[in-house]
């Protein structure tokens, strides 16, 4: 079976024996204000979604706070994601109280960094500081190990269940790691039949980590969604081209190395975005692939022509992708 809006991940690293999380979450980065409030309710009160993915960043905190509360659905059935922006690196226990304060509510589910890039929290800008030469203000000394050390320490404060990391490859894992007394539970990365990371993944595997996917369609005006391969796939399976590309997730597993369990292949977390209530409840039914077309969407990759990361913030630092590597 495919990922289902039922469907819930066991999350190994998780200092509470048997958390999960459900495998689809709706995203917000990029939905509006005065559409994210209904996007919410109507996708957790109709759709059955119980998964919403926040930041602070993207700056409609305030009006997803408003969807929870329309769709009437209780507290602790929602499991609620947020992220700690790069200003506040230094400062992860301020922006947690404003996250909680944005949302309306007195626990995150759970708390990432958002990038492990540290930008100047006293710059030209409270978020998107820059320097003269329109550079994005980094802190290149700050030590991501301290800033996991302060997630470690809301977490125990109960301000959230539980931490982890997004945009993280193994060479800035590699700055937590070592230092961590509670290891990440999950990564938030892209990840899309154009990006599908196996490396990372096998990584991630290996460290307890369960991967969640981001711009899972390929974000705005994706091609993924108009590629021959899954447009004959969507008419053959009678679907939309999302529901086979959420379909996709969870069940790709011919690239893996044979020692990649297929359980784990399952535990991959994806976090589609629409602000279109006949798209919210299309993305909660992915399509039940056979392992040859699984396949099929595995090879999308090979094409030079195809692999792509669409999310490519012009950081001008390593970061450590295979694909992105500015050092
Ligand atoms: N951690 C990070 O750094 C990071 C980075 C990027 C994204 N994210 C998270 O991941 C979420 C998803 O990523 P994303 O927003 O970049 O992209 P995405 O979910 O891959 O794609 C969203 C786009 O696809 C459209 N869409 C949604 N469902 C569709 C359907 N069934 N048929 C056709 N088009 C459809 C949406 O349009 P409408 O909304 O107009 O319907 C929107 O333009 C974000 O919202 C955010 O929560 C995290």
């Amino acid at each position: 079976m495919g990922p289902s809006i039922t469907t819930t991940i066991k999350l190994p690293n998780a200092t509470t024996p048997g958390a999960t999380i459900p495998a689809i979450g709706l995203g917000t980065w990029q939905s509006p204000a005065e559409q994210v409030t209904d996007a919410v309710a109507y996708a957790l009160s109709e759709a059955g979604y119980l998964h919403i993915d926040c930041a602070l960043a993207y700056e409609n905190e305030k009006a997803v706070k408003e969807g929870l509360k329309k769709s009437g659905v209780k507290r602790e059935d929602i499991f609620i994601t947020s992220k700690v922006w790069s200003t506040y690196l230094e400062r992860v226990e301020e922006c947690v109280d404003k996250i909680l304060e944005n949302l309306g509510i007195d626990y995150i589910d759970l708390l990432l960094i958002h990038w492990p890039i540290a930008l100047n929290p006293n710059g030209n800008h409270p978020l998107f500081p820059t320097t003269p030469d329109g550079k994005f203000d980094i802190d290149h000394n700050h030590d991501l190990s301290k800033t996991w050390k302060a997630f470690e320490d809301v977490q125990k404060k109960g301000k959230t269940k539980h931490i982890g990391v997004s945009n993280f490859s193994e060479y800035t894992l590699l700055k937590i790691l070592p230092t961590a007394t509670i290891k990440p539970a999950v990564n938030q990365i892209e990840l899309h039949p154009y990006l599908p990371q196996w490396k990372l993944l096998k990584y991630l595997e290996s460290e307890g980590i369960v991967p969640q996917a981001y711009s899972p369609l390929g974000s705005t005006n994706s091609p993924i969604l108009k590629d021959d391969v899954i447009v004959e796939l969507a008419q053959k399976y009678g679907a939309e081209p999302a529901q086979i590309v959420i379909g996709w997730f969870g069940r790709s597993q011919s690239h893996f190395v044979p020692s990649f369990t297929k359980s784990m292949a399952k535990n991959i977390i994806v976090l589609p975005k629409s602000v279109t209530p006949s798209r919210i409840l299309t993305n909660s039914k992915p399509a039940n692939l056979s392992a040859e077309d699984i396949a099929k969407i595995d090879a999308l990759s090979d094409n030079p022509e195809k692999a792509k990361r669409f999310i490519k913030p012009p950081w001008g630092v390593k970061v450590g992708f295979e694909d992105w590597d500015l050092a």
